[in-house]
Order: structure tokens, then C-alpha cells, then sequence
């Protein structure tokens, strides 16, 4: 461009052209360089843009493979049953899941345990049919649960996941949405509250279950990790519905309130299929079964006795957190004694 100015002013001066002309030639020079350079970036754009396009149809052209069974799913079930189901997510070649034969019988509580990525999620997920198995099948009282329409099994189910949704609502509203019938239930919203034990946080809330969370609204008030785990446990107890799953619910919760909900949920066992998904293994001693997941597989599945005398995974890592417990237990001892 200063090549192409200079030039310009060599031609002006050979000329004899005014000084306005010659501010009229390095302007209609700089434009051209700006139009230029404006052509050259949106070309990019539209490049980087089509890139993302690419993707979208190719998301597009995927098959719809899901079709929704006609049954309605039966109330009330007696038996879930995993046989032979393997699974891996699409487009990967590592089996998440391997073999895995199992029956979750209703009205009894499991819990489900193992290592960081064993596939406890992954299990919950195949469970609720939100993905086909690779290989294999499950049945629900000997139907295969792809028979059974994904609403009437939704209408069944109560989950709280990992991820659960922190909603921008009041806390009645937040509660309420786990059972849409009874939405403006408040004694329903209470109840299922006070059997969470959420009912104590939401009791010093400046407008009690009318307090609307969440930085969106003026005069809300946001709240900790461990209520909002709190808070969408209750949501899950709002449904009276057939099967409860808890995919680590207490990971934020302090001692009292995780004990109450194990409370919670040990009562409920005789009424539901509770599946619970922990790492705390204080929490898993009172279930019907335990099932231990490692690296994809069935490792080991029994009562909290019975993986104790097997001496096997269950048992070694209840025996680490415990040496744990009682290493910090010796240590404040020690600390209150030298006090
Ligand atoms: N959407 C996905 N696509 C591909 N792979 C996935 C996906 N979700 C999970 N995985 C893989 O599947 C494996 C099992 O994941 P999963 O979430 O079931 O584990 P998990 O036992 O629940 O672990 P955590 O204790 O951390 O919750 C992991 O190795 C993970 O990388
Ligand atoms: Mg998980």
C-alpha cells in the first residue's frame, strides 16, 4: 500500500496536479485497502461459519432410529432385568458397559458403586431407555422396555442426576415441578420438603417458598450447592412414583443432611425401586444390594455383609474410606486429648 502511495504521489507531482487531488488519490487508496481487507475477513467468516454448517447437517442427516413403544409401562412392575447389555456411545470403540446382567427388583433399594467413569451413569441412563443398548436387552416383567412408551416410564420415574437444573423460580415452583399435578400443592411442597429436610434452609428465607432464586430476578436470593442438591431432591420426592434414582445426591451435603436423606431413602425401599449412586460408603450398608461397577463390568453384587466376606473391590474400598474415618477420628481424639 505505501508502494502504491508513493507511486501516487510521483504520478501527482509529475503531473501538476493540486495538493486536493492528491489527497482524493490516497484516500480512494486507503478505501480501496479497507474494502479489500473487509472482503478478505468476511470471506473468512463465511468459511469458519460453513464449517459449523457442515456439522449441523450432518447432525441433520442422522436417521431418526428411535421410535416410541406403544405399551403403556406397567403399574406396578415387578422386575427390571439386564441381560447380557453391553453399550458404547456412538462413534467411540470403547465398551462403557460389558455384559452387565442384572435384575432390579421393585420395592427393593440398590445401590450402585465404583471408580470415577465405570459407567454408573451411563447404567442409570440405559435403565430409563434415554439410550438403546449396544448389544443386549432389558426387560420389564419380560417385555423389552423399547415396547413401552418413553412417557407412561417417565411418568413412573423420579431422577436426580450429576447435572441436575437449578431453575430460575420461586422455591415453590422449583419443587413443584417435579409433579406437575400438583404444582400449586403447597402442603404437597411442604411435605416433600420437610422429608428432604430442605424445609429447614427454606424456613429462613425472607419469603419462605415464595423466594425466587437466582440472580435473574431482583431481590432473589441464589443459594449453595448443597441446597440446590437439597431442593432438587425434594423435587424428585414430590412424584409418589414407582422407581427413585439418586445419581450421587450427597455430594455436597454436610453429615446431618446426608444422613437424613439415607434415612429418607431407606424408608422409602419398601414402597419404590430406590437405586442410589454413591461413593460414600457409609450410605450403603442398609440396601438390599450393592452393585460394584468397575471399568464397565459387574465386579461383584450382594448385600454389605456378604461383599465384606468376599473380600474383593467393595470390601477394600470400604476399608480404605473407613481406616479414613477412623484415622481422623484417632487424630481429633489425639487433638481434644492434648488440648
Ligand atoms: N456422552 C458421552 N459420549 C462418549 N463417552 C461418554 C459419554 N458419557 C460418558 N462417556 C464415557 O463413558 C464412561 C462412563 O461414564 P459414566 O458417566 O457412566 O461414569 P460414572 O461411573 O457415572 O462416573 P462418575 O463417578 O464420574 O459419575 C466414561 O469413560 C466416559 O468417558
Ligand atoms: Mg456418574
Amino acid at each position: 500500500m505505501y508502494f502504491i502511495k508513493v507511486l501516487v504521489v510521483i504520478i501527482c507531482v509529475n503531473s501538476r496536479l493540486t495538493i486536493g487531488s492528491l489527497t482524493m488519490y490516497v484516500t480512494a487508496v486507503d478505501n480501496l485497502k479497507n474494502a479489500v481487507s473487509n472482503i478478505l475477513s468476511l470471506l473468512s467468516m463465511a468459511y469458519e461459519n460453513c464449517l459449523y454448517m457442515q456439522s449441523i447437517f450432518h447432525l441433520l442427516e442422522i436417521p431418526e432410529e428411535y421410535q416410541d413403544g406403544k405399551r403403556e409401562f406397567p403399574s406396578p412392575f415387578e422386575r427390571i432385568e439386564f441381560r447380557q447389555v453391553s453399550f458404547r456411545y456412538p462413534g467411540t470403540h470403547h465398551y462403557v458397559l460389558k455384559n452387565i446382567n442384572v435384575v432390579l427388583e421393585a420395592e427393593h433399594s440398590y445401590a450402585l458403586v465404583g471408580l470415577n467413569g465405570s459407567g454408573k451413569t451411563t447404567f442409570i441412563k440405559l435403565l430409563l431407555n434415554l439410550y438403546k443398548p449396544t448389544e443386549g436387552e432389558i426387560f420389564v416383567d419380560g417385555i423389552n422396555i423399547s415396547e413401552y412408551n418413553r412417557s407412561s416410564l417417565f411418568q413412573n420415574v423420579s431422577a436426580v442426576f450429576q447435572d441436575f437444573i437449578q431453575y430460575p423460580f420461586d422455591i415453590k415452583t422449583n419443587i413443584g415441578l417435579g409433579y406437575l399435578e400438583e404444582l400449586n400443592n403447597l402442603d404437597k411442597i411442604i411435605e416433600a420438603a420437610k422429608n428432604s429436610g430442605a424445609d429447614e434452609f427454606i424456613a429462613q428465607l425472607p419469603e419462605k417458598y415464595e423466594t425466587r432464586l437466582k440472580k435473574e430476578w431482583s431481590g432473589s436470593v441464589d443459594l449453595s450447592l448443597g441446597q440446590w442438591q437439597k431442593l432438587a431432591i425434594t423435587r424428585a420426592l414430590m412424584k409418589p412414583s414407582a422407581i427413585l434414582i439418586l445419581d450421587e445426591p450427597t455430594a455436597s451435603l454436610d453429615a446431618i443432611s446426608e444422613h437424613e436423606i439415607f434415612m429418607q431413602f431407606q424408608q422409602m425401599k419398601f414402597s419404590r425401586l430406590c437405586i442410589m449412586v454413591t461413593h460414600r460408603f457409609v450410605n450403603t450398608r442398609e440396601v438390599n444390594n450393592i452393585i460394584v461397577l468397575q471399568s464397565g463390568e459387574i465386579r461383584e453384587l450382594g448385600t454389605h455383609a456378604e461383599l465384606i466376606q468376599q473380600k474383593g473391590v467393595y470390601a477394600s474400598l470400604y476399608r480404605m474410606q473407613a481406616d479414613s474415618y477412623e484415622k481422623e477420628a484417632a487424630e481429633e481424639f489425639h487433638e481434644k486429648v492434648t488440648m
